[in-house]
């Protein structure tokens, strides 16, 4: 297979590794080719860029994202390891294999990246293209599938430029071998659990672990991707569409914020990128702060609007 990239500078068509990593460290969006699909990149430590995907994706619910490293060492400087999990990673990176992991105290990733969640998914992808990417742009970059939202993950630079319609630019490596996502996997003490099926066997990775692989559960304390509980929940109990009564906390939007002693505002200037940039760590601060009811301002629902309303009512949503 060709991994061309010895385009001239001037095509918009055929971006090199140079220009895409130049164009990551300013924090701007380029897809680029892995063996599983082609994913949208973004500096994972960059907040604004990591918003962009969604903007990009139109897509309108806040998962996290899937940090992609050029090694096992850039991993380790933003998940804790465990035996177990190194073991893993050593046995399968560069590979189709998404490892759920602890976040390390000072991982320097936007919280945007991880929805606020105290773990991370880490995977090495193995896509010579995506490997120099990695090591040229020298940053983790998070990366979904490089589609908008409920379309087909791409698994060439064709499909991705179609489906943007040229808005994005690609790193082209060819077809993907895989077309298929990788499997997630989370590391919780001495337990193997999958939380999505994908590119690697379960049974290979069974095997080659010496150890069950579980399914995961509905309800489970690690919870499936886009299947519920995997996401941030505040200790609070969250009031939506509203203005706080007396002893609540308050999470504004825009200029007219009431005078209140617990309050954080997503953004004065009612800007929804402001805001969605904000959300989760404001979220963390007033529970830090000790709310038990957060009253929640009415946020519009265009653009980021949706996925920030998304979040705030899963966030609202009654608990077991
Ligand atoms: O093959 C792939 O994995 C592709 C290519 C581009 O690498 N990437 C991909 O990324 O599929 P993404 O961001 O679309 O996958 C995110 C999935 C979601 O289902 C999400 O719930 C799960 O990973 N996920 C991410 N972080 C998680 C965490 N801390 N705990 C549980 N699930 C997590
Ligand atoms: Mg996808």
């Amino acid at each position: 297979m060709a991994y061309c990239q010895t385009a001239p500078m001037s095509d918009p068509f055929r971006t090199t590794v140079e220009e895409a990593a130049a164009l990551l460290r300013a924090g701007k969006l380029c897809a680029f080719p892995t063996e599983t699909v082609y994913g949208l990149g973004a500096d994972a430590t960059n907040a604004d860029a990591v918003l962009s995907i969604y903007e990009t994706k139109g897509r309108p619910r806040f998962n996290p994202l899937i940090v992609h490293c050029a090694d096992l060492a850039m991993a380790e400087r933003l998940a804790i390891f465990s035996p177990l999990a190194r073991k893993l990673a050593e046995a399968f990176w560069p590979g189709p294999l998404s490892i759920v992991l602890p976040l390390r105290p000072g991982h320097g990733l936007a919280d945007i990246a991880t929805a606020g969640l105290d773990t991370v998914a880490l995977r090495v992808p193995d896509h010579p293209l995506a490997l120099q990417l990695l090591r040229a742009a020298d940053r983790p970059l998070a990366a979904p599938s490089a589609n908008p939202s409920g379309k087909l993950s791409p698994t060439t630079a064709e499909q991705v430029r179609r489906g943007f319609a040229g808005r994005v630019p690609v790193l082209d490596g060819g077809p993907c071998k895989s077309g298929v996502e990788s499997t997630i996997v989370a590391v919780d003490g001495e337990r193997l659990i999958q939380l999505r099926a994908g590119a690697l066997a379960r049974e290979t990775i069974a095997e080659t672990m010496g150890r069950p692989l579980e399914q995961v559960k509905q309800g489970a304390a690690i919870s499936a991707p886009g299947m519920l509980l995997s996401h941030y929940a505040p200790n609070a109990n969250m009031r939506l569409d509203t203005t706080p009564m007396p002893g609540e906390a308050y999470l504004a939007f825009g200029k007219l914020a009431p005078h209140n002693s617990l309050i954080r505002n997503l953004s004065e200037s009612g800007d929804l990128h402001e805001a969605a940039r904000n959300l989760f760590s404001m979220l963390h601060e007033l529970d830090a702060m000790g709310a038990k009811v957060i009253a929640v301002a009415p946020i519009p629902q265009t653009g980021l609007g949706e996925a920030i309303n998304d979040r705030l009512r899963r966030a609202a949503a009654p608990r077991t």
